[in-house]
């Protein structure tokens, strides 16, 4: 039994406003769904950011002023998709340079290596699988500067203060004029964003009632899928997209492997995730609390995404 995730789900299913942590979303079949996120049409960040990386990956480069080789080091590089276009530009301008991707899933990692190998056998890739707050736990070694790359909008997952907290932690092991590029959703209509969340095939839905499907198991609980609900909203005025399971009616579950039964009241929620969309403003101002001067901002042709350049102060 995954014991962290065994407390954290008591905490947050015993909590006066139930929680669960989106982290928690990724589990093998997780990781599956998302991947059809992904595909959706109505998911436009994922189109978004590959088209930036693939027509702007030169204007990166330049961007970098990198003017000796470096490392690209990537977080949560998962099945390396959208960094793929920007790896390859670099390998066919032969820049030197080391592509160091870093996931927690082992499995995502050996099948990143293999493809790169096969689709760019030029590139130097030194994998490595663990939990970032492992891995960034201590400065970066060597003289060569360094390209961390934060794509995806994963930090509009994190709520404001754990945010700042990541990026510092991001700042304090970097070394000074190494940089970050940051992939972060910008607001919009509001229509476009909640389409991209509240998906009318609800994928979405099974993403989020996977959450009790992976309790069941791996807590040996009795959720009844069927019972439940998928619910999200859009706030235009904050930028969050918060999403959560409704309970349908009055219920109780039993956890059988850590002895907890919990009691829902009929449309109770269990807040799951937060996605927050930000405006270019508020980007230049977490940077500069995160100990960050912004370089350029690469957007799409949409202004939908941007992946931010950051240099350590
Ligand atoms: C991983 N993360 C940036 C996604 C997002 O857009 O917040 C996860 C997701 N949740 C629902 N759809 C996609």
């Amino acid at each position: 039994m995954n014991k962290t995730f065994a407390i954290d789900v008591v905490d947050g299913l015993t909590a006066k406003d139930k929680h669960l942590s989106s982290k928690y979303f990724y589990d093998d079949n997780g990781s599956r769904i998302f991947q059809e996120i992904m595909n959706m049409p109505s998911y436009y960040l994922t189109d978004s950011e590959f088209e930036i990386l693939s027509l702007q990956a030169k204007q990166i480069v330049e961007a970098l002023k990198f003017n000796q080789p470096f490392n690209i080091i990537e977080l949560g590089a998962g099945d390396g998709f959208k960094t793929f276009k920007l790896l390859e530009y670099l390998v066919n301008t032969h820049i030197d340079f080391n592509y160091v991707p870093i996931d927690i899933s082992e499995e995502a990692i050996n099948i990143l290596s293999e493809k790169l190998h096969e689709r760019l056998p030029e590139l130097s890739i030194k994998p490595q699988v663990g939990d970032y707050f492992e891995i960034l736990n201590k400065k970066f070694q060597g003289n060569m500067p360094n390209l961390l790359l934060f794509l995806g909008s994963n930090i509009g997952n994190y709520l404001k203060d754990d945010a700042i907290a990541l990026l510092k932690l991001f700042n304090k092991v970097m070394n000074s004029g190494d940089k970050l590029l940051i992939g972060m959703d910008l607001k919009k209509n509001p229509i476009t964003i909640k389409n991209a969340y509240d998906d009318k095939d609800g994928i979405t839905k099974r993403f989020n009632l996977n959450l009790l499907v992976r309790m069941n198991r791996e807590l040996e609980a009795d959720f009844k899928i069927d019972d439940f609900d998928f619910y999200c909203y859009y706030n235009p005025e904050t930028g969050r997209v918060k999403s959560y399971i409704v309970s349908l009616k009055k219920q109780t579950v039993f956890l059988k492997k850590i002895n907890k039964t919990i009691a829902f009241s009929q449309n109770e929620l269990i807040w799951t995730e937060l996605s927050k969309k930000y405006s270019l403003k508020e980007i230049e101002k977490l940077a500069h609390i995160s100990g960050f001067q912004t370089k350029q901002h690469f957007l799409d042709c949409k202004h939908y995404f941007t992946d931010s350049l950051w240099q350590k102060e």
